[in-house]
């Protein structure tokens, strides 16, 4: 039997514009993130503490932290690569903070510029730190299914990630399929290798659809029990150490797949379908979600 209630880890304002070319006002960014927790979002990845060398889009991160009107009951989670990352992010006050591994060795050079076991290494002291301040760390396995330089990964290798992010401290691993190249089968595997480590409800996927698989791949992922999702609104972004790899899984169309399905979000769709109709309108851009699409040209 599915899950009845899913939570959607909204990752559009990071994921989703971490990659845009053009300049976004952190002005969009936090209407965006307003509008998110309007329709109902309880989980909001807000921004990323990374290097602006490297991803110059996220450079406001302190500014649109600092923006944000808070809710109660919303959790607003950033990125910390690094403890240069955690100590910026920690001024703003975040109530969970992510860090990003890979199951591919070449992916882990690329996006962070070390190997596997030195990310652990440099996790580590981050994890205890947020820890000890009471804030939850999720942990990213990204090319959990394939890798952009390496091709297919195997499920072990997802499976001992996730052991190292276990015995560091990491609260919850999310099982991320970077390129978007997983087939309902072997996400499964996947998801399967990071709950050899985790409990049911501390593993999350992460699906960017580039292949156009991302939703079957949800579906796949409540048959084996996932009840955390990670989508973007309006199927924005991709990631500048993916090539052609494009934005996850669009929130609308998830909430209604499981609307459909009996599933509760606490998600209004109608205005989930504003916020993702605003932040490509600021963009210029057309809207990436197929059901957003559907229900505005009626
Ligand atoms: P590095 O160059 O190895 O770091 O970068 P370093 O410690 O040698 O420092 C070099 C310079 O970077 C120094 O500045 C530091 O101050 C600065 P300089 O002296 O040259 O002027 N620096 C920082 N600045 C701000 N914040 C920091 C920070 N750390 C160092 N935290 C680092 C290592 C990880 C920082 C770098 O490689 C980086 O920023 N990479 C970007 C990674 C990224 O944001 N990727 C996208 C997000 S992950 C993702 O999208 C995948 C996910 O969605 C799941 C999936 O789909 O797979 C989560
Ligand atoms: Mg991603």
């Amino acid at each position: 039997t599915l899950p009845t209630h899913v939570t959607l880890v909204e990752v559009g304002p990071r994921d989703g514009l971490q990659n845009e070319k053009q300049a976004v006002p952190a002005a969009v960014k936090i209407e965006l993130v307003h509008r998110l927790q309007a329709a109902g979002l309880r989980e909001i990845e807000v921004t990323s503490f990374v290097s602006p060398k490297w991803v110059p889009q996220m450079a406001d991160n302190a500014e649109v932290m600092a923006g944000v009107q808070r809710q109660a009951g919303v959790r607003y989670a950033v990125l910390t690569p690094n403890m240069q990352g955690w100590q910026a992010a920690a001024l703003t006050q975040p109530d969970e903070i992510v860090v990003f591994g890979a199951a591919s060795e070449a992916f882990s050079q690329r996006n962070i510029n070390c190997s596997i076991a030195e990310s652990i290494e440099r996790f580590a002291p981050v994890v205890a730190a947020a820890r000890a301040a009471g804030v939850k760390v999720r942990g990213a396995i990204s090319c959990a299914v394939g890798c952009p330089y390496e091709g297919d990964i195997a499920p072990e290798r997802v499976a001992l990630v996730a052991r190292l992010m276990k015995e560091i401290g990491v609260a919850h691993v999310g099982v991320a399929d970077t390129i978007g190249v997983g087939t309902p089968r072997r996400v499964q595997k996947a998801l399967e290798a990071a709950l050899l480590h985790y409990p049911i409800n501390e593993v999350s996927g992460h699906f960017h659809d580039t292949y156009g698989q991302a939703l079957s791949n949800v579906y796949a992922s409540l048959e084996v029990g996932i009840s955390t999702f990670d989508t973007s609104v309006s199927g924005l972004g991709g990631c500048p150490y993916a090539k052609g790899a494009t934005g996850n899984v669009a929130t609308e169309d998830v909430v209604y797949l499981l609307h459909g399905l009996g599933i509760s979000t606490g998600i209004n769709l109608d205005a989930l379908i504003d916020a993702g109709a605003f932040v490509r309108d600021a963009l210029g851009q057309p809207n990436g979600s197929r059901v957003a699409r559907a229900v505005l040209a009626k």
